[in-house]
């Protein structure tokens, strides 16, 4: 296989995040071919994937297209695997974790595929290297994903293994952090690029200053980690590998003035945690951390950026106290935070109705199942109520 020829990737993210992953791709010189809520299409070979999985911030998964084909039994489907050279791809030594997805007339038991995917290629691997590779859920080695949508089949090499959600600096989580790709996602919606002043009162574990402070330094998602799925191929080329890292580590903009990041939670085991969370992120330097009520946050004089994700009851929180809450959070922004954009980050529109200030773009985004709000205010002194 040649690491060089470009293939179709297909890129997966959360639903609704495909805008700001395509944003992301096209940035890095990758043309997006078609993007879908839960994932987009580019071109681009092996090697780039290895870059992809370091630098995109909104990506769950980079898959590297094997194999794409007709398929209208199981049968037919171990046939096409059976003809893919594995035992170049995969050490017998290696673990295999086999995903599917499938909506297709011609099983009836979903996992059966699975199953059909993975014998495929360990009798392959048997055959030619006279011993299998162990396989299970686990994504700690190599992983391979299958989608079969009606009589057609997709069989991807899993470059990320695990989810790039899983940056590795989340020690402690403490009580509902967004997920990390969500969080990238939320501070690239504000347009916050380091230039202005980020205050990020109710921060819990520090998820969204943290994103934001990577993103000031131009720091690649992926640094963190030194496990991705391509490591375990028979593809990887470790010398190449250390090339990529050292070249992207170049990008990062060590010295450069970063306006202040300020980031306040009334819950001392929430800053405790986010304090420990930057630390092991490499950030802890950039960002001011207090414990405090939303209310007493600092406020530097300027133009500047203050978001918000405060509970919204879904999980946390009692409605009643949390309708006062928002109505405080209005009366925040109104009051102390003239000249600045305003961010709410909300999964409950009647709550987000206290806030009352008028709303100048209401951006959507999934929190899990949870159907969310980043809503967008334009204070000025006496922002008026609608
Ligand atoms: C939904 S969590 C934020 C999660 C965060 N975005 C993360 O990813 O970890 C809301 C946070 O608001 C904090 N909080 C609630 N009421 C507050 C108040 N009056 N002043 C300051 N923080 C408050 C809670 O302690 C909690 O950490």
């Amino acid at each position: 296989m040649d690491i060089n020829e470009h293939k179709n990737i297909l890129v997966t993210c959360a639903p609704g995040l495909n805008d700001y992953l395509g944003a992301e791709l096209e940035a890095l010189q990758c043309k997006v071919v078609s993007s879908h809520p839960g994932g987009v299409v580019t071109r681009a070979s092996f090697i780039d994937c290895m870059k992809l999985n370091l630098s995109l911030r909104t990506a769950y998964s980079v898959l590297y297209l094997l194999r794409e084909f007709r398929c209208g039994s199981p049968e037919a489907l171990y046939k096409q695997i059976s003809t893919i050279p594995w035992e170049k791809i995969i050490d017998p030594g290696e673990h295999l974790c086999v995903i599917s997805q499938v909506d297709t007339w011609s099983v009836n038991n979903t996992m059966y595929p699975n199953l059909k995917v993975k014998d495929a290629i360990v009798d392959r691997i048997q055959r030619k290297r006279g011993r299998r590779p162990d396989s299970g859920p686990e994504r700690t080695g190599v992983v391979v994903n299958l989608f079969w949508k009606n009589d057609r089949a997709w069989l991807y090499l899993n470059t990320s293994g695990f989810k790039l959600s899983d940056r590795n600096y989340r020690k402690m989580p403490h009580h509902a952090p967004l997920r990390e790709t969500l969080a990238a996602a939320v501070i690239m919606a504000t347009g916050y690029d380091g230039s202005c002043e980020m205050v990020l009162p109710m921060c819990g574990s520090g998820t969204l200053a943290i994103e934001a402070a990577l993103i000031a330094m131009n720091k690649p998602a992926g640094i963190l980690r030194s496990d991705f799925g391509f490591i375990h191929t028979k593809l990887h080329d470790e010398q190449l590998w250390k090339t990529i890292r050292n070249d992207i580590r170049k990008s990062i903009h060590k010295d450069k003035p970063v306006r202040r990041i300020i980031a306040t939670d009334n819950d001392e085991l929430a800053i405790q945690a986010a304090r420990q969370n930057a630390r092991t992120a490499g950030v802890e330097h950039l960002i001011e951390f207090n414990v405090c009520d939303f209310a007493d946050t600092e406020i530097p004089p300027g133009e500047g950026i203050i978001l918000m994700n405060p509970e919204y009851g879904q999980r946390l929180g009692d409605l009643d106290q949390l309708e006062n809450l928002y109505k405080r959070i209005g009366d925040f922004f109104k009051q102390k935070c003239a000249d600045y954009t305003g961010y709410l980050f909300t999964g409950n529109k009647q709550l987000a109705g206290k806030v009352g200030l008028k709303t100048s773009a209401r951006l959507p985004f999934f929190n899990g199942n949870i159907e969310c709000r980043l809503l967008k205010y334009q204070l000025y002194p006496g922002s008026r109520r609608p």
